[in-house]
């Protein structure tokens, strides 16, 4: 197993920066997953870390010795692609072994470590027989399985899911952590559904056109999105982004007919600003009453998205548009008349500027 560190990485392709002045540090044994839009340079840096690409400038060092000048099979680093790549004419066997056979592994030894990592990952019963004859998720766990069998320095996978469908991605989902629990190896994870990188990270690594934008733990990316950009990125559905004035002790959604009480502590950080500025709000950081309540404003229901498990409410107040989360069923329809409050505590200021948050919710 191994640490690897990305210390002042620069890619790229022609005169496209795909990579700008990346730094990171993935522990030993440390799941993280790369988050981020098409285009990102998320592949880019995956391949970067397993000698795939070169790199422009910059180190990537594997337990501390560098290896960017290094060939991919001088790494000892596993990679699996969204695509299965699985060798058809071979057996399942025959393609988990390849990587063994590969360094002259001995029969019994090959044997032995197939049948385990079969077992792991539940595909014992499919070894005699030809990919074609696997269902998709079978066909990814066999090339999971290539790549594990040889026990790497680090795992690192492409969007591996990617072509699943939602309920297969979801139960993979679930493998793939408990896999990464029974084997504890160092996991990079690309992704650009942040529900997977949710549920599967210890950190997750966001990335936006070659700019790494924060790093940390789910909930910390959730509660404390560093920028808008992660602020938006992050969360489903998407965080409500409205361009705000403060008045006095009160806050004003542009082109909203009434302004929301905050505390003045929540206002500390942006009372002497002159940036212009936005207030982030997830819909669960809008409340609703049906009756009139102290410190709500009057709003009215414009669209209702049932979901089962709860609903999203929009809710005008002038030009102003919030959406909130409700329990399911608390507002029967549109053009109802409710109040709403935003719960301060989970309120967000950004520099509109620079994108930069000015107070995250504590
Ligand atoms: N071999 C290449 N030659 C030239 N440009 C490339 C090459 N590979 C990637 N790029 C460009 O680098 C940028 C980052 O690509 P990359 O594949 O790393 O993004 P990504 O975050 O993995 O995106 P996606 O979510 O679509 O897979 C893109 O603009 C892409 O067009
Ligand atoms: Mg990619």
């Amino acid at each position: 197993m191994a640490q690897i560190d990305i210390q002042n990485v620069q890619k790229f392709f022609g005169h496209l920066q795909v990579l700008k002045n990346l730094n990171l540090t993935i522990a030993d044994g440390e799941f993280v997953v790369m988050l981020g839009q098409s285009g990102g340079g998320k592949t880019t840096a995956l391949r970067a870390i397993a000698g795939l690409e070169s790199v422009t400038s910059g180190k990537i060092l594997i337990n501390g010795t560098e290896v960017q000048h290094r060939k991919a099979s001088d790494r000892d680093i596993a990679f699996v692609f969204q695509s299965f790549s699985l060798y058809p004419h071979m057996t399942v066997r025959e393609n988990i072994a390849f990587p063994l056979r590969a360094v002259r592994m001995n029969a019994t030894d090959r044997d032995k470590a197939v049948k385990e990592v079969a077992e792991i990952l539940q595909i014992a019963e499919h070894l005699d027989r030809k990919p074609s004859a696997l269902s998709g998720g079978d066909m990814q766990r066999v090339a999971i399985a290539r790549a594990l069998v040889r026990r790497p320095q680090a795992l690192l996978m492409d969007e591996p899911l990617g072509v699943l469908d939602a309920k297969l991605r979801e139960q993979m989902r679930a493998e793939i952590k408990r896999l990464h629990i029974a084997r504890g190896s160092t996991s990079v994870y690309v992704t650009h559904d942040q529900i997977e990188a949710m549920s599967l990270a210890d950190r997750i690594v966001i990335l936006h056109d070659g700019v790494l934008q924060q790093v940390g733990a789910p909930d910390e990316v959730y509660l404390h999105p560093t920028n808008l950009f992660v602020a938006k990125f992050v969360g489903s559905p998407v965080m409500n982004v409205n361009g705000v004035r403060i008045e006095g002790q009160r806050v004003r959604l542009n082109g909203a007919d009434a302004s929301f009480s905050f505390p003045d502590e929540a206002l500390a950080s942006v009372r002497s600003t002159q940036a212009d500025l936005a207030l982030g709000a997830r819909p669960e950081a809008v409340l609703l009453e049906h009756q009139q309540t102290e410190g709500f404003v009057e709003v009215v229901t414009t669209n209702i998205e049932p979901l089962g498990s709860h609903d999203i409410v929009d809710v005008r107040l002038g030009d102003a548009v919030l959406r909130a989360r409700t329990p399911s069923g608390f507002v029967s329809g549109e053009g109802q008349r409710v109040w709403a409050r935003l719960d301060p505590a989970q309120a967000h200021f950004f520099d509109t500027a620079s994108g930069l948050n000015l107070r995250g919710a504590n």
